[in-house]
């Protein structure tokens, strides 16, 4: 499979992988043959981009480390906490309910038992949202991969589950921002900023009044923002000064944030991101929490195109965990960039000598200026 824009979609592909909405339902369905209506019902939506079969390598698929259903249904849950608590703040900073804190757990736990069955698998995918949920993939997603960094971390469960539940909250304080500020296209002013600056202590407040949820979950919402050099917001902590828990979501929530295909802005190529995170360990990051967090990304995704030291291109068809920069490849173009008659099978970790010059986007360059928006 491979990652198309909408803008890039033709009639006749076929659709690889299902795109949910947060209400549970089916956006666009695997095995579909792209019409020209679904295209435009696809702007409308927001949608930015697809996964499509490949039609040069129909047989290479990929696992996700959570599954679909488990995804949506966290989704899910994530809207309908997130939509109550919004509802509420017109009268006031309240608390998460008791039900809403249940619901939030018991999807968490379902990801934490997932990912530890999964725990062989990296990830391959990323996650395709429409813009009105974006907000909820994106809280799902820096759970998901909140928890992943911190299995590899060694956390046991109890940990897990108090992360978990911060992670996935973890911007809950947004829901006490004025919409027009949120979602306002461009640059921010001095004031609306301040006022954006307030969501972390607002989601501290909200999740720490509900006893049934540990205080170091508050913490998770209150501290991601915070920046190892001290130059994060609110209060400008420094290095360990920052609990653990929010060291290793602020690294998920800026990763999340630059693969995101937006409908504005396409997102960075894994590799590409994952250089971001490590070029900024030791300055915003914790070094630690950033090499345990890129060690659960394949940095070539299945199904991407990657170009050789030796000038030749290829699909990678195979990552394994214990070697993510040294995939089983397919080589499709020879070194002078005519396609190869016969397209053969290459494992890089057998070829010591031949390594990843870099990943090519087939969906075209990157505005290099939104890296410093995201930080
Ligand atoms: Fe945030």
């Amino acid at each position: 499979m491979k990652l198309v824009t909408v803008d890039r979609l033709q009639p006749g592909m076929v659709v690889a992988k299902t795109v949910f909405g947060a209400d549970r339902q089916v956006l666009l369905a695997s095995g579909m043959v792209v019409k020209p209506q679904f295209i435009s019902q696809l702007r409308r939506r927001g949608v930015p981009s697809v996964y499509i079969v490949d039609e040069r390598f129909p047989d290479i698929e990929t696992a996700d480390v959570v599954s679909a259903e488990t995804r949506v249904e966290a989704m899910a849950a994530a809207k309908e906490v997130l939509s109550e608590v919004k509802d509420r703040a017109k009268s006031g900073l309240g608390k998460l309910t008791g039900t809403e804190a249940r619901k939030v757990k018991d999807q968490v736990n379902n990801i934490i038992d997932e990912l530890i069955q999964n725990r062989e698998l990296v990830v391959n995918l990323t996650d395709i949202r429409a813009a009105d949920d974006y907000t909820f993939g994106h809280s799902v997603n820096v759970c998901i991969l909140s928890l992943m960094t911190a299995i590899g971390l060694g956390y046991e469960p109890q940990r897990l589950r108090e992360l978990g539940i911060g992670a996935i909250l973890h911007d809950v304080g947004k829901t006490q921002i004025p919409e027009e500020i949120l979602n306002k296209p461009g640059v921010l002013s001095a004031g609306e900023f301040e006022e954006v600056k307030k969501h972390p202590t607002y989601g501290f407040e909200i999740v720490r009044r509900q006893d049934g949820l540990s205080s170091l979950s508050a913490h998770v919402a209150y501290q991601h923002h915070e920046r190892s050099n001290g130059e994060g917001y609110p209060r400008g902590l420094i290095g360990t000064e920052i609990h653990e828990f929010a060291r290793i979501t602020a690294v998920a929530d800026v990763y999340d944030a630059l693969v995101a295909d937006r409908v504005y802005r396409r997102g960075f190529l894994p590799a590409d991101a994952l250089d971001i995170i490590a070029g900024n360990a030791g300055r915003f990051f914790d070094p630690k929490v950033a090499k345990a967090f890129g060690d659960n990304i394949a940095p070539y995704p299945v199904g991407s195109l990657v170009q050789m030291s030796t000038k030749e291109v290829a699909v990678v068809v195979k990552v394994r965990r214990a070697y993510p920069r040294h995939p089983i490849l397919r080589v499709i173009k020879d070194g002078r960039g005519h396609p190869v008659g016969e397209p053969y099978d290459l494992d890089l970790t057998q070829h010591r000598d031949v390594r990843i010059a870099r990943a090519i986007d087939e969906r075209g360059p990157v505005d290099p200026r939104d890296v410093k928006q995201l930080l």
